[in-house]
């Protein structure tokens, strides 16, 4: 690790100005210098630095930060990269801090890997183009599918000789670890080459590394497998790699787009004609890790589907993640037996491009929408079978807004009801809300599990001795959905730090807790309900609700408990006032979402078992937050009242509101103590 004295000179010494000159062409305008902007297009420069503050900032698209953040950004380094990158250009000495020995071990063993398959990559590229076989063969192969020399050299293409063993010997000779060898995939356990007769592939990581290799048959029609690849190893992830990102990232920034595609050649060819923003999911079907990858560059993909894809519908299913991780999804099919390699060598760059991004691109949903129309007809019980399919995708939608965007155009396609529409989307949402519940609760489960299992291996006997781990600690990476993207209500502001809108968190928590849990018992000796408890400890303040959807549905709640009705989630989802519904559903998706001025929300994730029988202390916690926020105003005001009320000269009076407002302050404080809040006035 670079040392925090490095970190600290290289801040110190890089000129923001310097760095960005090296990308961007400058002039100067008063203090400032301006230029295009490099992360979006524009035509007037709106990209201004700041020499004098060391800052740049985009006024067109927003971007902006220091030296390491450009770099960062317009380069797609990593933090670390980006501090060597500048540390070289400056002359800084790097200075490493200790690292422990297991992370030193690991890094070497990481360097070694990374140093064979390099090695393994250039014999294959040197067998390629220096031997007669490999210029005869592979060379010839590749310049027949109309791949340039400049290409094959950039994504490190290569030729693996028909022998038994010839790399291997060669490997060994140069005296690479033969256990390396055999780990890494390129030889077999029987000490033969893995890669015989094939082109070779290289698979890089984001920075460029050579992670895994793969091979092509040349041969048609023989039984072998077409590809083979080497295999998953510490250095490569495939759940967690895209073909060719390290080229494309760049290029997927600035066109805010990915082009997704199913193979490596149609990857190269693409980029060989110079759309560069594309990468290959190697004919898997995607990954949430590959996912994360694309959407640290863009939200938009855009996916080319073979034109002979065997079942395009069952393709379409796995599009459904996209969606889920709230990417918005265009489609394009490419004619009958073509993929993007062969369609573009067919047509010509300027006809692919025009197919791509004209109307042949579909929005995902309303493709599906149609595909599956096409295929229903006029059979009522396959159109029901229909809306129940498309339903399930829109559902995944975390944008709440996006969602109703879709429904109202599904249902014009479908000629079916908007409104009963609206009521199956939102039952899919939330009982795929129940869904991922579950999956994360099985996974903490196992993850408990194991840390058990762990602990008890490192301190046998003692086990009781060690604090439980509660779910929180554990990184979530591709299990479930971190809280925050559970999405966003559609129907209201979005959280403002002002103390004018600030009511409205404990407000919302309150309806939250009303809408999920009211009709559950919060006290089996009392026999009271969430929502009879709360209500009765907000009475005083009801009218003080400052969101009237809010208070709306606070004082329904007081109705039906007067009346002895049943209250349930079911109720409010499927409540006749549209705008109650929809909040509804977005309460009910997001169970986590608790105001972050409140309290840390990972307090709750430390805290909460499973969300459903976590209501009492929920409302409990709920309910003071309330209480405090509204008798503070409540205090204000009557702060208020006594300073005019002694300014008149009233002081009789006075002195009467000094009395209720020493019983305010205390109850106040009480609160205050109770949540350990700190009380600045
Ligand atoms: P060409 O046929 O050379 O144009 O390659 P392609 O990339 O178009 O191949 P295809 O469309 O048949 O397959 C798409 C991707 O799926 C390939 O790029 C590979 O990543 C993967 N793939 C195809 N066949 C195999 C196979 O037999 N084994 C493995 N492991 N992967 C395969
Ligand atoms: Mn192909």
């Amino acid at each position: 690790m670079i040392s925090e004295k490095t970190v600290q000179e290289i801040f110190e010494t890089a000129r923001v100005e310097d760095i960005i000159q090296d990308y961007v062409s400058l002039k100067r305008r008063g203090v400032n210098l301006i230029g295009l902007c490099p992360f979006h297009n524009e035509k007037t420069p709106s990209f201004t630095v700041s020499p004098a503050k060391n800052i740049y900032k985009c006024f067109g698209c927003g971007k902006g930060g220091n030296a390491v953040q450009f770099l960062m950004e317009h380069e797609q380094f990593s933090y670390p990269e980006a501090l060597r990158h500048l540390a070289g250009k400056y002359g800084i000495e790097i200075e490493e801090d200790e690292v422990s020995p297991e992370e030193r071990l690991r890094q070497q063993r990481a360097d070694s890997l990374f140093l064979v398959n390099d090695f393994a990559k250039d014999y294959y590229q040197k067998q390629l183009f220096e031997t007669d076989m490999g210029k005869s063969i592979g060379l010839n192969y590749f310049k027949e599918r109309g791949f340039r020399e400049e290409t094959i050299k950039k994504f490190g293409l290569g030729y693996a000789p028909d022998g038994r063993d010839v790399f291997t010997q060669t490997a060994k000779q140069a005296s690479y670890d033969p256990e390396l060898l055999k780990q890494l995939g390129l030889t077999t356990e029987f000490g033969r080459d893995f890669f015989r007769n094939r082109v070779m592939f290289t698979i890089h990581n984001l920075s460029g590394k050579v992670v895994a290799l793969a091979g092509r048959i040349m041969a048609k029609d023989v039984k072998a497998p077409k590809y083979i690849n080497s295999p998953e190893t510490e250095i490569y992830h495939k759940s967690k790699v895209l073909y060719g990102a390290y080229f494309a990232k760049g290029p997927i920034r600035k066109a805010d787009e990915c082009i997704l595609v199913e193979g490596y050649t149609d990857v190269i060819s693409l980029h060989q004609a110079g759309i560069e923003n594309v990468v290959a999911s190697s004919g898997t079907s995607l990954t949430t890790g590959q996912i994360h990858l694309i959407k640290r560059y863009t939200s938009n993909v855009k996916v080319l589907f073979d034109g002979d894809s065997a079942g395009i519908k069952a393709a379409l299913r796995g599009i459904d993640m996209l969606l889920e991780q709230d990417l918005n999804v265009r489609v394009v099919i490419l004619p009958e037996g073509e993929d993007p390699d062969s369609y573009l060598q067919k047509v010509g760059t300027t006809a692919f491009q025009e197919y791509i991004n004209g109307p042949e691109a579909k929005d995902f949903i309303l493709l599906k929408a149609d595909l599956l129309l096409k295929e229903a007809g006029s059979d009522p019980i396959k159109r029901a079978g229909l809306i129940k399919e498309i339903v399930s995708s829109i559902a995944r939608i975390p944008d709440p807004l996006k969602r109703s965007l879709f429904v109202k155009e599904c249902s014009r396609l479908f000629e079916v009801d908007e409104d009963l529409l609206i009521n199956e989307t939102n039952k899919a949402v939330a009982s795929q809300m129940k869904r991922r519940q579950q999956e994360k609760e099985i996974e903490r489960r196992r993850q408990q599990r194991m840390a058990d299992r762990a602990r008890q291996q490192s301190f046998p006997g003692i086990e009781n001795d060690f604090p439980t781990q509660e779910p929180g600690y554990f990184p979530e990476e591709d299990h479930g959905f971190p809280p925050e993207q559970y999405p966003e209500p559609v129907q209201e502001k979005k959280p403002k730090q002002s103390s004018a809108t600030g009511h409205e968190f404990q407000e919302k928590d309150i309806v939250r807790i009303l809408i999920s849990s009211g009709g559950e018992i919060y006290d089996k000796e009392e026999n009271i309900t969430v929502a009879a408890y709360l209500l009765e400890n907000i009475e005083d303040v009801i009218d003080d609700f400052d969101n009237q959807l809010y208070k709306a549905i606070a004082h329904e709640c007081q109705e039906l408990l007067a009346q002895g009705k049943e209250m349930s989630s079911k109720y409010f989802l499927n409540h006749p006032d549209q705008k109650i519904q929809v909040l509804a559903v977005n309460l009910l998706t997001s169970p986590y979402e608790f105001s972050e001025n409140w309290f840390n929300k990972w307090e709750i994730f430390l805290n909460q078992k499973a969300p459903d029988n976590n209501f009492k202390k929920d409302s409990h916690k709920a309910l003071m937050h309330f209480r405090l926020r509204k008798i503070t105003r409540i205090c204000e005001k009557n702060m208020k009242k006594i300073k005019e009320l002694s300014d008149a000269g009233d002081h009789e009076e006075a002195v009467r509101y000094l009395q209720v407002q020493k019983k305010l302050t205390d109850i106040r404080n009480d609160l205050a103590a109770q949540l350990g809040a700190v009380i600045i006035k």
